[in-house]
């Protein structure tokens, strides 16, 4: 099995979601929590952004102990030097710096040539290695930027210094395949590498970040960057939690797995939501609402008898205490009886026919029918407990 390095950048990426703003002691909250579920770089933050974000980025740093802090610095020396003075009391502290590439972003927003670009990031990255023992470099804009220039600037910047190389898809713009194109086409042709490690960082503009990353692992990148939720700019970040998950349970095809404790994702997704104010789909895969909840008779009758038949995740594998049998208008027989019997009841096949049909009727009325509407329908039809 490969291991891969998880890069959380809830607290950064994740705060940049339109609405979002941690205050000091929120932030240490998640940091402590994201520590605790064994994740292996918090990124705390951007210290030159704000005064705010300093102290934020700086206590993290101070505090944690489990894993390496980093934190966001652009392509210029006073960031790499308020990012030092927020990091250096971290237990392995790492800057993480970036610079665009793509011809769209050198020329309307840097307003540089690609020469000047590779410049820039050799000196800076050679600047950052006289007091970063890691150095993470970004090639912002990646996924649009042309594949020999990329492969030109990466092999300057490691001979510089950098020895962890991310590669944003920061639009959200690529397909898996071709993401899968790219880091075979860097592993194959960046005469380096091998002092390298591949990072994959993907936005889900096109509701693609999580399959691009998976891709992205599957082709030769050795750090996933994500969020708790999948929050962040725009339409967000690939989902730690999914990525995590999806590892686990396809080891078998991607032969590659994390040192996160899965156990904690429940929890830790529940605090990022109630801090960030961040509602979570009852949808969204894992640790969505409805993510182990069966409805329909067919399921529930099927997991009733063996688990598998349709659940591929065991709930307590992700920190959810059980199941959920919900009843409603698609519910059968067994599940009901189910129920019945959870309650206390014990009923007859002649009482349960009857209670069935009162159910039904309910059922077709309401999107759910509660514990409370079946105590209900028992007390009506006088069933003795
Ligand atoms: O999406 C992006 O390109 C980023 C970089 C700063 C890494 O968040
Ligand atoms: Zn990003």
């Amino acid at each position: 099995m490969r291991k891969i390095n998880v890069f959380d950048t809830t607290l950064r990426d994740g705060e940049q979601s339109a609405g979002v703003n941690l205050n000091f002691e929120e932030k240490l909250e998640i940091a402590r929590q994201l520590e605790r579920l064994n994740v292996d770089i918090i990124e705390a933050g951007f210290p030159a952004s704000s005064p705010g974000d300093f102290r934020s980025v700086k206590a993290i740093a101070d505090t944690v102990r489990g894993c390496s802090v980093t934190g966001l610095s652009r392509s210029i020396q006073k960031d790499i030097d308020t990012s030092w003075e927020a990091l250096r009391g971290g237990i392995e502290p790492r800057l993480h710096i970036f610079i665009a590439t793509s011809p769209i972003h050198m020329v309307h927003k840097l307003k540089k040539s690609p020469e000047q670009v590779i410049e820039t990031a050799v000196e800076t990255v050679k600047y950052a290695a006289k007091f970063f023992p890691t150095i993470q470099w970004s090639a912002e804009d990646a996924c649009r930027s042309d594949l020999n220039f990329l492969v030109r600037i990466i092999e300057q910047v490691i001979d510089a210094g950098a020895s962890v190389i991310n590669i944003p898809d920061t639009v959200g713009y690529i397909t898996p395949h071709e993401i899968g194109h790219i880091f075979k086409y860097l592993k194959e042709n960046v005469r380096n590498i091998d002092r390298a490690i591949l990072s994959t960082h993907c936005h889900d503009d096109l509701g693609m970040a999580v399959a691009n990353s998976l891709s992205a692992i599957e082709h030769g990148a050795g750090q996933v960057e994500c969020t708790i939720n999948g929050i962040g700019e725009r339409a967000g970040n690939a989902a730690l939690e999914e990525i995590a998950v999806a590892l686990k349970i396809r080891s078998d095809y991607y032969h590659a797995q994390t040192r996160l404790k899965l156990h904690e994702i429940k929890r830790t997704s529940t605090l990022v939501s109630k801090l960030t104010g961040m509602v979570v789909p009852n949808n969204k895969a894992i640790i969505g609402a409805n993510a182990f909840a069966h409805e329909s008779g067919i399921h529930q009758d099927g997991v009733l008898k063996e688990k598998t038949t349709y659940e591929i995740i065991t709930p307590e594998l992700v920190g959810v205490s059980s199941n959920r049998m919900v009843l409603g208008k698609h519910s059968g027989r067994h599940a009901f009886k189910e129920k019945i019997k959870e309650l206390g009841y014990s009923v007859n096949d002649e009482e349960l026919n009857r209670l069935f049909i009162a159910f039904k009727d309910l059922a077709d009325k309401k999107k759910e029918v509660t514990e409370e509407d079946i105590f209900a329908i028992l007390t009506e039809e006088r069933v003795a407990a």
